[in-house]
């Protein structure tokens, strides 16, 4: 073989090698891609039952709405998903939402024992990975 070729096959393999070392790492921690999570379906199910309605970029509440939206949370930076997912930890928490007055007339709103473990699991995940 000539050492050119030589030359070029170290180089593809490098490449590979490269490529092989770089992707998965960033598949596997997609934080390193700038976006922060993504919502789990299971949270996405029991947030668009239960919280979505007055936490949306149209909800009627501003208060609501300016706090959380979830119309904008998967787009936002990654800081500002980790702070969020700390606050819904904290009202999930101290059982401020969804708010006792929107459930004293409507009581289906409220999150089940279920849906508040998966909304739970989902927001502290991070503090469990103790970063
Ligand atoms: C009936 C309307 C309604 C529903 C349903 C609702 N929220 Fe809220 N939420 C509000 C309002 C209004 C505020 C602003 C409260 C305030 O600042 O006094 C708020 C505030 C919040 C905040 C910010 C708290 C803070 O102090 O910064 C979080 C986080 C939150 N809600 C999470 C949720 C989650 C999670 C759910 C679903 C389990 C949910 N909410 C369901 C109306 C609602």
């Amino acid at each position: 073989m000539k050492k050119t070729s030589l030359l070029f096959g170290a180089a593809i393999t490098g490449l590979l090698f490269f490529q092989a070392t770089q992707k998965p790492e960033a598949e596997s921690h997609p934080e390193l891609l700038g976006l922060g999570p993504k919502l789990p379906t299971e949270v996405k199910a029991v947030v668009e039952q239960k919280c979505y309605g007055c936490h949306n970029e149209e909800a009627k509440n501003d208060k609501g709405k300016e706090k959380l939206d979830w119309d904008k949370f998967e787009d936002s930076k990654k800081s500002k998903q980790f702070a969020t997912m700390s606050k819904i930890s904290e009202v999930l928490e101290e059982g401020e939402m969804p708010p006792k007055k929107f459930l004293e007339f409507k009581p289906e709103g409220a999150l089940t024992d279920e849906e508040k473990t998966i909304l739970l699991d989902w927001s502290t995940r991070k503090k469990k990975n103790g970063e």
